[in-house]
């Protein structure tokens, strides 16, 4: 991909963002130039990502892909101050929680191609689950090339702009509901005598490794679930327990409830 790439914001996600497509030489360190608000943070990331850092946004915004990586309170601000330096050539690819197509548009605006993302934090390891919508501008490369940076931290699907609130719960909100699983698992073993640091060990890894399985096989859940499950046995048993104590309905409740709050704030 010879194309330069901008970043206005460079935090937690558009640093995990610019690893990642570094990491898997999408573009090379200078391609990618990012701008952000304070001169601690220029210097620093500067000397990390090795890559031009400014805080003139509008240098940023001269790509010809630019993500939006700030926080959702600035964006407005910040769109304003970069809106004479968009073109229709560019790819513009927002990762703001909170900001449709269609309010992009307005505060970008009408002409430019635009990609919506809703990434999660795993980003930061490489393991990113992303979300991509894009608007009618967007063309077949436009979203190749989207999806191609967004593959180099994670996994990365399109979706209908409609399933934006569910993705906030399944993806978005929901390494906050594993973590508790891991630490509630961890805490069950603490409890039958495993020290506390090799218990997250043992739940975290066991987290990972059946996600792998789910998606490394492509075997329903239920059929892994059966496969571990012998007859009279400790699984089972464990199953149980956790159908008693209603895990299915208490994650289904989980991912809709974040999905309705999600409806709710975009209204
Ligand atoms: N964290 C998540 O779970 C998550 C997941 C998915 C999507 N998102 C979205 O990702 C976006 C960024 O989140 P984050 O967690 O990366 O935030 P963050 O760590 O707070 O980073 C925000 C970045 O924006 C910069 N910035 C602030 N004001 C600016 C301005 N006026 N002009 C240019 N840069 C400015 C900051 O610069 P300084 O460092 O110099 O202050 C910082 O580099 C948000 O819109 C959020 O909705 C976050």
């Amino acid at each position: 991909m010879r194309k330069k790439i901008g970043f206005i914001g460079a935090g937690n996600m558009g640093t995990a963002i610019m690893k990642g497509i570094l990491k898997n030489g999408l573009a090379s360190k200078d391609q990618v130039i990012a701008s952000c608000h304070t001169e601690e943070t220029k210097n620093r990331i500067a000397s990390e990502l090795g890559i031009e850092m400014t805080l003139d946004n509008c240098e940023a915004a001269n790509a010809d892909i630019v993500f939006f990586a700030v926080k959702p309170n600035v964006l407005p601000d910040v769109a304003a101050e970069v809106k004479h330096v968009l073109t229709e050539d560019q790819l513009i690819i927002s990762i703001a929680a909170g900001f449709d197509l269609k309010k992009l548009h307005f505060i970008l605006g009408g002409d430019l191609h635009i990609i919506r993302s809703m990434p999660n934090t795993p980003a930061m390891v490489g393991e990113a689950m992303s979300a991509l919508c894009s608007d009618e501008k967007s063309t077949d490369d436009d979203r190749k090339t989207a999806i191609d940076l967004f593959n180099s931290f994670g996994k990365a699907e399109f979706v209908p702009e409609s399933l934006m609130d569910a993705v906030t719960g399944v993806s978005g909100s929901s390494p906050a509901f594993i973590y508790m699983v891991i630490e509630a698992m961890a805490d069950a073993a603490v409890a039958e005598g495993m020290p506390r640091k090799q218990a997250y060990i043992f739940a975290a890894q066991s987290v990972l490794g059946s996600a792998k399985m789910v998606l490394d096989t492509g075997r329903h859940p239920g059929e892994l679930k059966d496969a571990v499950t012998s007859p009279s046995g400790t699984t089972i048993e464990g199953v149980a327990a956790l159908e008693r104590d209603g895990l299915r309905a208490a994650m289904i409740d989980a991912v809709r409830t974040a999905a309705q709050k999600s409806r709710d704030l975009s209204k």
